[in-house]
């Protein structure tokens, strides 16, 4: 089936059966790969973009409910957001994979909490794992770009 969908701010047009999943239309039909495939099953948080704001998990998501919704992917942070900032000057990436999930989910929880305490981000956090244990950096980074100190808010 033909689908328009409201990418990073852009109208685009996909084919995509109507169970296929936006992670695929995202990496396979449009190359968009900053969204990344782990573990397929909504359990790991790779693969979360925002749709209307909200963190989904792309691979669990059929493209064809997504009419009309804004879905913002790592892509449409453009590179210089804050978050983007913050995590190069923190350094906080190691194997990388986790890590544009970890910005989006990043990204919706400063949308809504611009200052975040260390539980509203262990709450916005919990589903993005990180299997080589960033978290510590996750932290300080998302803090820093809400412009809070690391003991601030904690
Ligand atoms: Fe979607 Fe793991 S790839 S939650
Ligand atoms: Fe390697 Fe998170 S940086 S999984």
């Amino acid at each position: 089936m033909a689908l328009t969908l409201d990418i990073n701010g852009k109208a685009l047009a996909v084919e995509a059966t109507p169970d296929m999943p936006l992670l695929w239309v995202l990496r396979d039909g449009l190359s968009l790969t900053g969204t990344k495939y782990g573990c397929g099953v909504g359990q790991c948080g790779a693969c979360t973009v925002l749709a209307d704001g909200a963190p989904v998990r792309s691979c669990q998501t059929p493209a064809s409910t997504l009419a009309g919704v804004k879905i913002l992917t790592i892509e449409g942070l453009g590179g210089s957001h804050p978050l983007q900032q913050a995590w190069a000057k923190h350094d906080v990436p190691q194997c990388g994979y986790c890590q544009s999930g970890q910005i989006m989910s990043a990204t919706a929880l400063l949308a809504k909490t611009p200052r975040p305490t260390d539980a509203d981000i262990d709450a916005a956090m919990d589903g993005n794992i990180c299997r080589c244990g960033t978290y510590q950096r996750i932290r300080a980074a998302i803090k820093d770009a809400a412009g809070l100190t690391p003991a601030e808010n904690a």
